[in-house]
């Protein structure tokens, strides 16, 4: 495995790979790597013959006040994860190198960002959108891999890479969970005992939404209100939103039909975590 500090570097190791007739997989990251992150690696380690992993603790995509500067940065960890998993090349530039001094461009995809986390993350996927582009273009990928457990995040790069006709394919693996249901993520270890404890309360509301749609709910309204009844109960828990939206829109849909997400976002202290579930309810 080799690790590129550069876009020098990276383009130079990815053209010696795609020279060899290679297909190119590419996992972008911000690090501090779990089981989430490494399913998405095994799975561009089995579709594609070379694979890159990008960590970069992206500042652009962090609101004012959001958790910039602590987040987690285990570098040392976080290579060798790489290095057990496969991974041919770790990309992991500065913020000096991927927006040199004055970068002016941005990319904005409208509409599908404004709703669920949009709101309540001004900036946030602008962002993430400009550098999913600026990493696309360095390395070049045939294939990039985005987790279901971010499902926002997941369409919105996918309609970028519609809409800009960019020559690679967007995979979505799966949200990976822990025993009890929660949703693997690298801000779970900002939890306190008991706020973890209240944590799985995300994947139960998420759950009895799915029972109540599976027995032939279809008002949207009272099947939020029971979300918001069973995540009320601890009084760490601050919903930001419960909602539920068509998969492809992210529009609020009512009454519950098609295919859609059951998305949730909440803050228990001041750790803000999401979480989702995708359903395809046939009336
Ligand atoms: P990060 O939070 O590090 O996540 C990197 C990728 O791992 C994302 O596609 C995310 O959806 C996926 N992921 C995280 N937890 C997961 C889980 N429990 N199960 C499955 N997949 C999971 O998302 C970002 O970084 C950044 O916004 C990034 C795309 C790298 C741009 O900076």
């Amino acid at each position: 495995m080799q690790v590129a500090e550069t876009i020098k570097s990276v383009r130079e190791l990815v053209k010696a790979a795609r020279d060899r007739g290679k297909k190119i997989g590419f996992v972008p990251t911000m690090g501090a790597l779990h089981v989430g992150h490494i399913s998405l690696i095994e799975a561009a380690v089995k579709q594609c013959d070379f694979v890159v992993v990008s960590i970069f603790v992206n500042p652009t995509q962090f609101c004012p006040g959001e958790d910039f500067e602590k987040y987690p940065r285990p570098v040392d960890a976080d290579l060798e994860i790489c290095r057990e998993s496969g991974v041919d090349v770790v990309f992991t530039p500065t913020t000096q190198q991927m927006y040199g001094k004055n970068n002016l461009t941005w990319v904005i995809v409208e509409k599908l960002t404004e709703s669920l986390c949009g709101k309540f993350r001004p900036g946030h996927f602008r962002g993430v959108t400009t550098v999913c582009a600026k990493l696309f273009n360095i390395v070049a990928p045939d294939v990039a891999y985005f987790g279901q457990k971010d499902a926002q995040q997941a369409i919105v790069i996918k309609k970028m890479v519609a809409d800009l006709n960019m020559p690679l394919q967007v995979v979505i693996c799966p949200s990976v969970r822990h025993q009890d249901g929660l949703a693997v993520s690298s801000r779970n270890q900002y939890l306190t005992e008991q706020q973890r404890k209240d944590a799985t309360l995300i994947y139960k509301a998420l759950q009895k939404c799915q029972e109540m749609i599976d027995s032939g709910a279809t008002d949207t309204k009272s099947v939020i209100a029971e979300m918001h009844q069973i995540l009320n109960k601890p009084p760490a828990i601050n919903i930001e939103y419960a909602s539920i939206v068509d998969a492809e829109t992210l529009q609020p849909v009512d009454p519950i039909d098609g295919k859609i997400f059951v998305a949730l976002a909440v803050k228990i202290g001041n750790t803000r975590l999401i979480d989702n579930i995708l359903l395809d309810v046939k009336k």
